[in-house]
């Protein structure tokens, strides 16, 4: 297709405002998808994206489209995420289009993702369609969250389009606008190849299937590629359209969106944000690429059966090898023996990744509480960089920064008391405020990612009856008073319970740890102290009283065999002990304290 009647465009919405329904429907009106074949949200292809209803991967598919005088155009469609934890994602397909439908729930108005998502678009100076969905819901009020979405992107009110994915409703207007309105891609045919990558999925059939926007002239099967970040080469064994089921074609030219496949079998050696050109004739200068996702959340997996690490170590291959973004390394815990240290965009991608490796590879895993990265400078001004709070330096230590973000809350006036109630108590500063029409405002913190990433997000929407949305983006490093606080049983440190927490939450961490363990731990034939410390000051302390087990108490009488049968479970029960020092520990106390059960 000749570039003038391309257009590229993607669809960027809060979570929930119906992104994929209407991603679906459009299928749908253009005849691609036949309505037997189509399934919910056909372009979320992985189990986990379909039962949570969210969209982790983008995924590019054409579309024909025709305009009032019968011309033809084909529709470029780049699926987005709308989480925060993968915004990253969202904005490498901002930057294949050249314009962006702006999607809203008529019932709910902008929200946080609205604004995050929307600011990244103009960053890429994409052309804007403003369009309200679920104009089919009785609880719809387009009139009004026209007018704020005029307001916000400027422009009439008028011009906000009204659609349902749902019922099809306004759908084909909107695929009107976006040739009417998005401009087509530019490039030059003649010059040598430049083909951006903005997606890599591995797929255990055909390898890594790499999802690209060719930006100047051709690339063709069977030719010899680079890659310009490496040098590396590679054969193009296939190259094509999906539509959404790939579609082989002779070769792909400026300003269309496509696939190829080269035959590697790691995502990393097809990168995202990598420039693709010709092996013999390669060009001088490669796309803007991307910057890598940095991971903001550390946890320790560990398998709960010992045996299961080869597979775990196996899993995480494998996984890797279709998410960039997941990052992991070998790790020892007196307490959960060997697992890995593993980095993570956020807690729902640590969710996601969790469960995967439950689902798809039978295991059971304990995850040790998440933390951000610390950088610790020691009294001789060694700085010292720590995700896991066992690194934390011994000895005296200069100061301790932590990693900020800016948050954005919106949420309806009323909530305004209570929400900054909560981002005070988690040491948040407020940045500003404003109202979004009459009834909601956006409020903007800057605070700890720790404070953020276990459950904030939880208790802003108990506290807001689930109105608030949320938002935020990294906003650099601050000096805060941090201290480790050591759980100590009989004097020994259990590594897998230490945690970095601001001195004026140490005292409760170091209560709420050993009263839990308290519980959780059975008596031992002696007494058991347990401590909670910050280096060698203790600032908690419980303990066990002393028991004197005898499992042969109960049998009274001379049943030898029954005898036999209970010393022999009781054998059976110590292989799930933990010995930390001299003192047994089952492993379901570690998971239960760990997870606050
Ligand atoms: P993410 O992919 O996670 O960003 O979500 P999404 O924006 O793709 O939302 P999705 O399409 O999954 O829709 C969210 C919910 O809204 C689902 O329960 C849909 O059935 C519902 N929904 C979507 N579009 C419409 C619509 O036009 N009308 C009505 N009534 N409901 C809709």
């Amino acid at each position: 297709t000749p570039s003038e009647f391309i257009r590229n465009f993607c669809i960027i919405a809060h979570i929930d405002h119906g992104k994929s329904t209407l991603a679906d429907r459009m299928l749908g009106i253009t005849g691609i998808v036949a309505n037997r074949d189509m399934r919910a949200q056909y372009l979320d292809r992985m189990d986990i994206e379909r039962e949570r209803g969210i969209t982790i991967k983008s995924q590019a598919v054409r579309m024909p489209w025709s305009d009032d005088a019968g011309q033809s155009y084909a529709l470029n469609m780049i699926d987005t995420p709308g989480h925060v934890d993968f915004s990253y994602e969202v904005s490498r397909s901002l930057a294949a289009c050249e314009g962006a439908i702006l999607l809203v729930d008529a019932a709910q108005g902008i929200e946080a993702q609205t604004l995050a998502n929307l600011y990244l678009a103009m960053e890429n100076d994409l052309t804007i369609i403003p369009v309200l969905n679920k104009i089919d819901l009785p609880a719809a009020d387009p009139d009004k969250y026209a007018l704020e979405l005029a307001n916000l992107i400027g422009g009439k009110p008028e011009d906000v389009l009204r659609v349902s994915g749902k019922t099809g409703m306004g759908v084909e207007e909107l695929l009107d606008r976006v040739i009417r309105d998005i401009p087509a891609p530019v490039g030059n045919v003649d010059a040598a190849p430049r083909a951006m990558i903005f997606d890599s999925v591995y797929d255990a059939y055909r390898g890594v299937v790499t999802y690209v926007r060719m930006v100047d002239g051709t690339l063709k099967p069977r030719e010899r590629l680079q890659m310009m970040s490496t040098g590396t080469t590679h054969d193009l064994l296939e190259i094509g359209v999906s539509s959404p089921e790939p579609v082989p074609s002779k070769g792909l030219s400026v300003g269309e969106v496509g696939y190829l496949i080269t035959g590697v079998k790691d995502v990393r050696l097809s990168k995202v944000g990598d420039t693709i050109t010709h092996a013999q004739k390669p060009a001088t200068e490669a796309l803007p690429g991307y910057t890598d996702p940095k991971p903001m959340v550390f946890s320790g997996l560990y398998p709960i059966d010992g045996s299961d690490y080869p597979i775990l170590r196996e899993a995480l291959d494998k996984l890797k090898l279709s998410d960039a973004a997941l990052n992991y390394e070998p790790e020892t815990s007196v307490a959960l023996g060997f697992g890995f240290r593993c980095g993570f965009l956020g807690l729902l991608h640590l969710e996601i990744i969790t469960e995967r490796l439950e689902r798809e590879f039978g295991l059971d895993l304990i995850a040790t509480a998440p933390s951000v990265i610390y950088e610790v400078t020691t009294e001789d001004k060694k700085v010292v960089t720590v995700t896991n709070p066992s690194e934390f330096p011994t000895g005296k230590i200069n100061s301790v920064s932590e990693p900020m973000v800016r948050v954005a809350i919106l949420a309806p006036k009323d909530y305004v008391g209570t929400i900054m109630e909560l981002c005070q108590s988690r040491r948040g500063s407020l940045l500003g405020m404003d109202y979004l029409g009459e009834d909601r405002v956006e409020l903007r913190y800057n605070m700890p990612l720790a404070e953020i990433v276990f459950d904030f997000f939880d208790h802003l929407k108990s506290r807001t009856q689930g109105y608030a949305s949320l938002d935020y983006e990294p906003s650099g490093e601050q000096e805060a008073d941090l201290v480790k606080v050591d759980i100590l049983l009989q004097g020994e440190a259990v590594d897998a319970f230490s945690a970095i927490v601001h001195r004026d939450n140490a005292y409760a961490y170091g209560v709420l740890m050993t009263e839990r363990l308290s519980k959780l731990i059975p008596r031992q034939q002696f007494e058991v102290p347990i401590q909670a410390a910050i280096g060698a000051r203790i600032i908690a302390r419980e303990s066990i009283r002393a028991i004197r087990k005898d499992v042969l108490a109960k049998c009274y009488g001379g049943d030898i065999s029954r005898k036999r049968k209970l010393l022999e479970k009781q054998k059976e029960g110590k292989k799930r002990m933990k010995m930390v020092g001299r003192v047994e520990v089952p492993q379901e106390a570690f998971i239960a304290a760990l997870s606050g059960e």
